[in-house]
């Protein structure tokens, strides 16, 4: 498999100075690989290990940021060696997830979700929800357990992946009602507000035309046994450990702070130009695997995207969601505070958080810093600085309103921030009668490209995404072999 490409065919095909007229051909390198790995997140380290470790073939990762991980992010506390994930937070023991942490000695241990005293604040006014009857904890694990037994029937369809979901006119209807109505249906009621919570969904409310399939992809049966099990896992470091063990191993295969400048996908093969911190890459690759949240005119602008991927990617949809560390002197660290529609009031958990966006703030310990981890989720178009002003807004909004009890202003300090928006599906049930699932799939192997990561895994967490990750790379080998 590591046969030179032919690379007389690429020399032809792109002009060696590029429209911008920055090459600098003295700096320029090429490099030749069997696989190109857009992104270097959960999905792209994950397939760049299995790949060159596991079957023998070779690989570059582009990364734009300076680390590998996507959606882990860590802070350590200055001066300390105090960790806080305030990113990816827990794993589900699914797939190979645990081989995976073993392999590279990542220690793990049982995470403990330690939920503070709510402070349940009403969005629109700042005040203290009244009226609000929190949700019966004691009531969750009977929900979920008939939550599983509807989502088990239909695990065979979708885990890890949809290769071989029913055309749309086979879908099985009980998939394609409405969520709101198989909740009710099935007594799915006080299990909701956490389910929202681990899945970060709910944000500007569930549509009725929400489909039942959308849900069993942020919720599906992995992760609900692992709730019912509590058997969730966390490394006992930390979330990035992994990934700069990771990052020792892959090394000169991994191009952080790598930008794709430009790129030519044929039948030949694949040729990108990447632009990096010591200059411009050109590589030659015989397949590329895509693995982050792709957007249409956005990162797929410099990915040569074509009408049959544009008519695909253009219906997903633009998610904004931000998170931080920040040192909030106003809130009690005994307490967490959560905005919540007033529709919520006495007990309707299904519209808790159909206000169009939702913050959640929770203590992050050690106990006596004051530190809170941030989390907005939004359905308006927002950036980072918006969404910043808007979290301390609504600590100041709680505090005006009567929810804190705090007098002044509350200096609201962010200790550091990601930004985790990106695209997602469309729910609607009307695109998934049209066929959307078999049109996603259909893109698969096609123009040598390979697609993974959450957009294209039936299920959104790490270890669902992992196990996927592992037949797009089988397939993926396989085409590889043939050409
Ligand atoms: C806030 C948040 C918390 C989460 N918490 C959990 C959790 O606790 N447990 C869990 O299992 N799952 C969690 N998830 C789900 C999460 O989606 C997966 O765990 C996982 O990170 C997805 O992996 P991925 O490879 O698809 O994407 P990512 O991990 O996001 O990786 C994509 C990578 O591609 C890079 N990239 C982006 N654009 C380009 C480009 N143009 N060129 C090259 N590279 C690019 C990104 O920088 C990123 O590194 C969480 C998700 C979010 C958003
Ligand atoms: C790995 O690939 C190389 C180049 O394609 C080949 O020569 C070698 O035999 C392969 N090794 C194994 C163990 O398959
Ligand atoms: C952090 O850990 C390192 C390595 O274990 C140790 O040498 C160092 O003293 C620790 N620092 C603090 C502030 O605890
Ligand atoms: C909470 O749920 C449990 C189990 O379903 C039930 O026994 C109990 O009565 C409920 N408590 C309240 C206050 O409704
Ligand atoms: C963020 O958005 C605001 C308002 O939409 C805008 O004024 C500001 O320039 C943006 N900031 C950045 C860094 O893009
Ligand atoms: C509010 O804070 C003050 C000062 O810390 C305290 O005396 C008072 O009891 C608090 N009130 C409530 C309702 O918690």
């Amino acid at each position: 498999m590591h046969a030179p490409l032919s690379v007389k065919v690429f020399l032809l095909s792109l002009p060696l100075n590029t429209a911008s007229g920055v090459t600098d051909l003295g700096k320029r390198q090429e490099i030749n690989r069997d696989v190109v790995i857009v992104g270097g997140g959960a999905s792209g380290t994950y397939a760049a290990v299995r790949l060159r470790e596991d079957l023998n073939t070779s690989v570059v990762v582009i990364e734009p940021q300076d680390r590998l991980g996507g959606h882990v992010a860590t802070y350590t506390v200055p001066g300390t060696n105090t960790t806080i994930d305030y990113g990816v937070q827990s794993y589900i023991n699914y797939g190979p997830a645990l081989d995976f942490f073993t392999r590279f000695n990542i220690e793990t241990k049982q995470f403990i979700n330690e939920r503070r005293t709510p402070i349940n604040v009403d969005i629109t006014t700042g005040k203290l929800l009244t009226g609000y009857i929190p949700p019966n904890s004691t009531a969750f694990t009977e929900e979920f357990r008939e939550w599983l037994a509807f989502a088990e029937q239909y695990e065979h369809l979708m885990s890890p992946g949809f290769w071989d979901f029913p055309l749309p006119e086979h879908i099985p209807p009980e998939l394609l009602v409405p969520f709101r109505e198989t909740a009710k249906r099935i007594g799915l009621h006080n299990a909701l507000p956490l389910m929202f919570s681990i899945s970060g969904t709910g944000t500007g409310g569930i549509g009725h035309d929400f489909a039942t399939l959308s849900m069993l992809r942020y919720f599906g049966a992995p992760i609900t046994r692992g709730v019912i099990a509590t058997s969730l896992l966390q490394p006992v470091v930390s979330n990035s450990l992994l990934y700069h063990r990771a990052y020792d191993l892959l090394n000169d295969d991994v191009l952080l702070e790598g930008f794709i400048k430009k790129t030519e996908r044929k039948r030949s093969g694949v040729r990108m130009v990447v632009k990096t911190k010591t200059g411009e890459v050109v590589i030659n690759a015989k397949k590329v695997l895509w693995t982050p949240q792709p957007k249409h005119g956005g990162n797929l602008e410099v990915f040569d995207e074509d009408e049959k991927e544009a008519d695909v990617f253009r219906k997903l949809g633009d998610t904004y969601l931000y998170i931080g560390v920040a040192h909030i002197p106003c809130i009690p660290e005994t307490n967490q505070l959560n905005s919540l529609s007033p529709k919520a009031v006495p007990s309707n958990y299904m519209d808790s958080r159909a206000a169009p966006y939702s913050v959640a703030i929770s203590p992050t310990g050690p106990l006596g810093l004051g530190l809170f981890r941030s989390m907005l989720t939004s359905t308006v178009p927002m950036n980072a600085s918006g969404a910043k002003r808007l979290i301390a807004a609504e600590v100041q909004r709680a505090i005006d309103g009567g929810a804190l009890n705090y007098t002044g202003k509350c200096e609201v300090d962010f200790k550091a921030f990601t930004d985790h928006s990106g695209v997602e599906w469309p729910q609607d049930i009307k695109s998934l009668k049209q066929g959307f699932i078999q049109k996603l799939y259909g893109l698969q192997g096609y123009r040598n490209t390979w697609w993974t990561g959450r957009v294209f895994s039936a299920e959104t967490y790490s270890s669902n995404i992992w196990a996927f990750t592992d037949e797009v790379v089988e397939k993926l080998v396989q085409d590889l072999q043939r050409s």
